[in-house]
């Protein structure tokens, strides 16, 4: 930034009046004070990682002074006898090791008191007795701390619990504790000096979808944890090498997942295992938020680390079993399309290149799986956690065809011409046979396989995303029927018994905006995720990983409520979503080198968006008014892109005025029955646009 300000000053021409030069320097001032983002008020990260509860939840049992408990120096608060117990609720979910301070301890006849800790994301499994689960067996048990005398006591290393809104202390025998203080050492995001660093902010005249925004972007870094810190699953059966299995009910969390410092996992309670599928949703929004993609390349390399011989890459990441004990033919692919996300938003070529190799195995393993019928045949169910995954499935080869796609471009980026035949060849082989095969014209959408007669939400939405369509008509065919199937609480996936999957529909929430739907996509965005940030039985904070159609918190594939995570990166697309087609910043070449403006404001009539790249800064602003449009966006010099101007069906006058230079780009009246209108060709830097309708 100094740099940059220091630049501008020092190329600005010699001849410039020196009043001008001043406010030069003015400016480069005031943007050293606005260096941090915009609308932090918004951003739920905790400033300082000693974080205290806000309110007390409940009492139970012989508890006095219990408000005490809630800061420090302000007195004890005192538990007399077995059961005494306090819920502490932290306003958010947060994660980490607790502490508190013990000044006095009475024991009864001669037996030491303990003091047992649980925990629970959402206020449906707030317990003295346990925590929530992590397993499908039993539920977590307490950890206890025998408390000989006065002093302070810290949950150990691996004791730590990665998702929590709500602590419960229970003195769980006779005897008495006077506890002073709690606090939380807060440790997701462990490389963030600073938790509140966003490079991306969103802001519009609706509240709902600015909170939105920001919960989903501080879920993903609720998901960002210690690589030292993983596995939440080990008693549930997944035991890395030299270690034991635990008792049912004892969650610790100490096996390495990834080199480096930081690492994204699915999500904060649980499995805290790298899933390249889960990435597709939560790796553009981390970044449009905080641009930590640090963290995903360290997933990414622990995945490319355990690839096959044959080229399979793991369905999950260490300590999760390796192909092909354990497979996904979609997740396989999904961290294809990861590699393409990632060279996307970092620009980054070397590492592109480092991982092309296996890139183009893993894509020639896919392509193997291709049969005579021109559809890959899936034999291996293992997915999202959806039901019978198989055959010619239309989810898997959507998913094909648009690794294939992407395949293509990161075969120019890296200017290697081998296989781009054979990739567009396959897609128009795959084409055909999904259109002939499996798109069934009574309703209007594609079936499951060949033999079902399932209407999936996975395999539709991919349709659309990834063009697999014949023509237009289809994919608005299939948004309407997905549309049609909404329920009070969001879209259905059918494919997952009656599941609503915050993973799914943040990809359907991009088809809908896709087709210029934005009335769609953001009913669908306020719907569903309104009601997972608003409802009282979840965090107010993070997004859920999935539950019922009606709304109860129930997730198909889960024996035990009590295991669902409330904290799944997976479900945070509208953070993406929202910059990336309602303020409409699309990033078209590496890093930003090119890029379109497309705005899709739906029924609002103030946003702003921002986001910053290795190439530097990308902001919007703009307002509507009934038969106006005014927009300002800036691009990094050096970058080059078209904007996009709704016309809302009406016939637009509109002009677009370079600010760098004053001069005006474009300045037309047109009648078109589009619903926008372009203007390409234009070189990075700031734009004010006006439209005006007719
Ligand atoms: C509650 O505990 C206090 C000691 O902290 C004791 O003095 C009091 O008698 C107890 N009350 C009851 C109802 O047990
Ligand atoms: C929090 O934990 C980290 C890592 O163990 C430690 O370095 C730090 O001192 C702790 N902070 C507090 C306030 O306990
Ligand atoms: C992980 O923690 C568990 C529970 O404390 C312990 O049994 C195990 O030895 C630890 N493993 C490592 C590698 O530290
Ligand atoms: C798909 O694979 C399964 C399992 O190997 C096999 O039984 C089936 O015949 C294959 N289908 C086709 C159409 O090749
Ligand atoms: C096709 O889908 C149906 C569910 O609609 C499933 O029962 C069947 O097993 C699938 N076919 C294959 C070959 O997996
Ligand atoms: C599809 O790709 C495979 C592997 O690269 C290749 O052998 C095959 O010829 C391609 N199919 C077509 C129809 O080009
Ligand atoms: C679009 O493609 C589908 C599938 O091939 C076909 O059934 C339908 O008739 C086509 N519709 C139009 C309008 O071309
Ligand atoms: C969405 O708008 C773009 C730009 O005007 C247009 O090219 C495209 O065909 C539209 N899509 C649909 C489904 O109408
Ligand atoms: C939810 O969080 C927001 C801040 O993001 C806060 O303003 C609001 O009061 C909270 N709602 C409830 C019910 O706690
Ligand atoms: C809601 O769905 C759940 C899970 O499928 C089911 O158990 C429950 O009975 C349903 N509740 C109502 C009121 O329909
Ligand atoms: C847009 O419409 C939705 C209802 O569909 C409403 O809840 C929201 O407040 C409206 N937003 C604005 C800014 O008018």
């Amino acid at each position: 930034m100094l740099l940059t300000d220091y630049e501008a000053l020092a190329s600005s021409p010699p001849n410039m009046p020196m009043k001008i030069l001043l406010q030069f320097a003015l400016c480069a001032c005031l943007l050293q004070i606005s260096l941090s983002v915009k609308y932090q008020e918004y951003i739920l990260a905790p400033s300082s990682r000693t974080v205290f509860p806000r309110t007390i939840n409940a009492v139970r049992g012989n508890v006095t002074d219990s408000d005490n408990i809630l800061r420090k120096d302000t007195g004890t608060t005192r538990f007399a006898g077995a059961d005494s117990s306090i819920t502490l609720d932290f306003g958010l979910n947060v994660a980490g090791r607790i502490s508190f301070s013990v000044d006095s301890v009475s024991r009864d006849q001669g037996n030491i008191p303990s003091v047992g800790l649980t925990y629970s994301e959402s206020s449906l499994w707030i317990s003295s007795q346990m925590s929530d689960g992590t397993g499908n067996g039993v539920n977590d048990v307490p950890f206890v701390f025998d408390i000989e005398s006065p002093g302070m006591f810290t949950v150990p290393q691996e004791f730590l619990r990665g998702g929590f809104r709500y602590l419960t202390i229970t003195l769980q025998t006779p005897g008495t504790v006077g506890i002073t203080d709690v606090w939380l050492n807060f440790t997701a995001m462990p490389h963030f000096e600073n938790m509140r660093a966003y490079t991306g902010y969103f802001h519009s005249d609706d509240e709902l979808l600015n909170r939105i925004w920001y919960a989903g972007a501080y879920t993903n870094q609720l998901c960002t944890i210690s690589p030292s810190e993983g596995d939440a699953l080990v008693q549930g059966g997944i035991v890395p090498p030299g270690e034991s299995a635990a008792p049912p009910g004892i969650t610790f969390l100490n096996t390495t997942i990834t080199k480096g410092t930081s690492a994204v996992v699915d999500g904060a309670k649980r499995d805290r295992l790298v899933w390249p599928g889960d990435f597709t949703v939560a790796f553009p929004a981390i970044a449009v938020s905080t641009y930590d993609l640090i963290s995903i390349a360290n997933g990414l390399d622990s995945l490319f680390a355990e690839q096959t011989p044959a080229g399979q890459l793991p369905y999950a990441g260490f300590p999760y079993p390796t192909p092909p004990g354990s497979f996904s033919f979609t997740y396989h692919m999904y961290s294809l399309m990861d590699v393409y996300n990632y060279y996307l938003w970092s620009g980054d070529l070397e590492y592109l290149k480092g991982k092309w190799d296996g890139w183009k195995k893993g894509a020639a393993w896919s392509l193997g799986t291709v049969d005579q019928t021109g559809l890959m045949n899936v034999t291996s169910s293992a997915d999202w956690l959806r039901f019978y995954l198989g055959g010619h499935a239309i989810e898997a080869n959507a998913i094909l065809y648009a690794t294939l796609q992407r395949g293509i471009q990161l075969a120019e980026a890296v200017n290697d011409h081998s296989v781009i035949e054979d990739y567009k060849n396959n897609m128009t082989v795959i084409k055909a046979a999904a259109n002939a095969r499996l798109w069934d014209a009574s309703v209007g959408m594609f079936r499951d396989n060949d033999t079902s007669t399932l209407l999936p939400q996975d395999g539709n939405v991919w349709s659309i995303l990834s063009g697999i369509f014949q023509n237009t008509s289809q994919a608005l065919s299939i948004a309407n029927y997905l549309e049609n199937r909404w329920t009070a609480y969001g879209a259905v996936a059918v494919e997952a018994a009656d599941a609503i999957s915050p993973f799914i529909t943040s990809l359907e929430l991009e088809a809908h905006f896709s087709l210029n739907n934005s009335a769609a996509g953001l009913e669908l965005l306020r719907r569903q995720w309104g009601f997972m940030l608003n409802d009282p039985r979840m965090t107010n904070s993070t997004f859920i990983e999935g539950y019922s159609a009606n709304g109860t918190l129930h997730y198909p594939p889960y024996p035990n409520d009590a295991r669902i995570s409330y904290a799944h990166g997976w479900a945070t697309g509208p953070t993406y979503t929202l910059t990336t087609y309602v303020a409409g910043i699309q990033l078209t070449g590496p890093a930003g080198k090119t890029w379109m403006i497309q705005p899709q404001p739906g029924n609002l009539t103030e946003v702003e968006g921002g986001l910053s790249t290795n190439l530097g800064k990308f902001s919007v602003a703009y307002t509507v008014s009934p038969n106006s449009f005014a927009m300002q966006f800036e691009t990094p010099v050096g970058t080059s892109g078209s904007v996009m101007i709704p016309t809302f069906g009406k016939t637009v006058s509109y002009s677009i005025k370079h600010l760098n230079d004053n001069k005006v780009v474009g300045d037309e009246k047109k009648l078109v029955g589009e619903f926008f209108v372009e203007q390409d060709s234009l070189e990075g830097g700031s734009y004010q646009v006006e439209a005006n309708y007719f």
